[in-house]
């Protein structure tokens, strides 16, 4: 576009300073910012609605954005990235994050994954790209939990090194800065650790106030591996698939609730100001400005007090939300085998 029609890309008047917005160094010495937008619109939020929450975040001072091909709104999302670089954004101050899918595990499919994502954000490259689950597995989107697919796999270690390897070639040709996991377990992560060229940087795990998982947080933190929390609000809108009659809800827990009367916040607000306070990255998602807003500046205004934060430790009900059923590889298995519970990984 030539520079005179580009539209300068406006900052709301009531938007936060990216620049005062805290920061993790990872252990490249990269700057991650400590809150990024979600786009998963689980299953219900059209692309355009998801990329306009991008735009707005962008405007509200968000500068980290999680993505995915699963999400199937890259494209979208491309077009208001490249609005917002267009109008003066640097790519530097940007972190964009994707993911690479399920079933494109085998070693011919990564490099071409990865580009596809590329093409489809308008990018030259992505700061971090994700192994999003550690099962080869070819079920559609939005299947229902008791789908299954045959060709199904467990975690082999062996194979899992082989999709690894292309990851790291990836940040060899450049077309990524980081490369990193996403539902992985200690178990897995010590072996991916021991025989890894190239280092995770982060893993995405789910966290919130009722599944705070210490064990993994303090492992991943332990080797330089930075904690990005998804469904940091206990993700209230999630699809069915992913509901169960024990679930808890996070934002109606007592404690919770008690301490955002005090700051007089909604309860999610509270949820994103213990997780960066704790230490982990969330990446709430929402479509409304007045939410996404508030998320971001949750990360500027003054901290939980010590005695909240304990409270909130005192609240973990061990309650994991996406148990990820449909990777389950034969009959006969609750969806407990997938998280390795016992600290070793479930055989095949
Ligand atoms: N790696 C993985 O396997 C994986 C799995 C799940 C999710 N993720 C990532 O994590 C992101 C977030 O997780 P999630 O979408 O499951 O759940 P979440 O962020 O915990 O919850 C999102 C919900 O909270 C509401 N919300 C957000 N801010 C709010 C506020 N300030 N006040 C009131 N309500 C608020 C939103 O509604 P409104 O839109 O109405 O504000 C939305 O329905 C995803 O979008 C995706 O990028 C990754």
């Amino acid at each position: 576009m030539p520079t005179q029609q580009r539209k300068p890309f406006a900052m709301a008047p009531d938007g936060v300073d990216p620049h005062s917005v805290p920061h993790r160094v990872l252990y490249t010495g990269a700057r991650l910012p400590a809150i990024g937008l979600g786009t998963f619109g689980s299953d219900h939020v059209p692309a355009h609605e998801v990329a306009g929450a991008v735009r707005e975040a962008a405007a509200a001072g968000y500068r980290h954005f999680d993505c995915a091909a699963v999400y199937g709104n890259e494209a979208a999302i491309g077009q208001v990235l490249q609005e917002i670089m267009a109008g003066g954004v640097p790519r530097e101050e940007l972190w964009i994050t994707s993911k690479l899918w399920n079933d494109k595990h085998g070693a011919e499919d990564v490099i071409p994954a990865c580009r596809q994502s590329l093409a489809d954000l308008q990018l030259d490259y992505l700061d971090l790209y994700l192994v999003h689950w550690p099962f080869p597995n070819h079920h559609a989107p939005a299947v229902d939990v008791h789908a299954r697919d045959s060709r199904a796999q467990p975690y082999i270690h062996e194979q899992y090194m082989q999709t690894w390897r292309q990851m790291e070639k990836l940040v060899d040709l450049g077309l990524v800065r980081h490369i990193g996991t996403s539902n992985m377990t200690i178990p897995k992560l010590r072996l991916l650790l021991r025989d890894a060229r190239i280092k995770p940087a982060a893993n995405q795990m789910e966290l919130h106030p009722h599944f705070q998982q210490p064990e993994l947080f303090d492992f991943a933190r332990a080797n330089g591996i930075e904690p990005i929390a998804y469904s940091p609000i206990g993700s209230p809108a999630r699809p069915e698939r992913d509901r169960t009659p024990a679930d808890t809800v996070d934002i109606e827990d007592p404690v919770i609730v008690k301490i955002a009367a005090r700051l007089g916040v909604h309860p999610a607000v509270v949820c994103i100001k213990w997780a960066v306070q704790r230490g982990q990255t969330p990446i709430p998602f929402s479509t409304k400005r007045r939410n996404i807003l508030a998320n971001l500046q949750a990360t500027v205004s003054a901290p939980l007090t010590d005695t909240e934060m304990a409270e909130i430790a005192g609240i973990d009900r061990n309650c994991r939300l996406i148990k990820g059923q449909v990777f389950l590889w034969k009959a006969g298995q609750s969806w407990e085998d997938l998280w390795d519970v016992n600290g070793e990984i479930t055989p095949p």
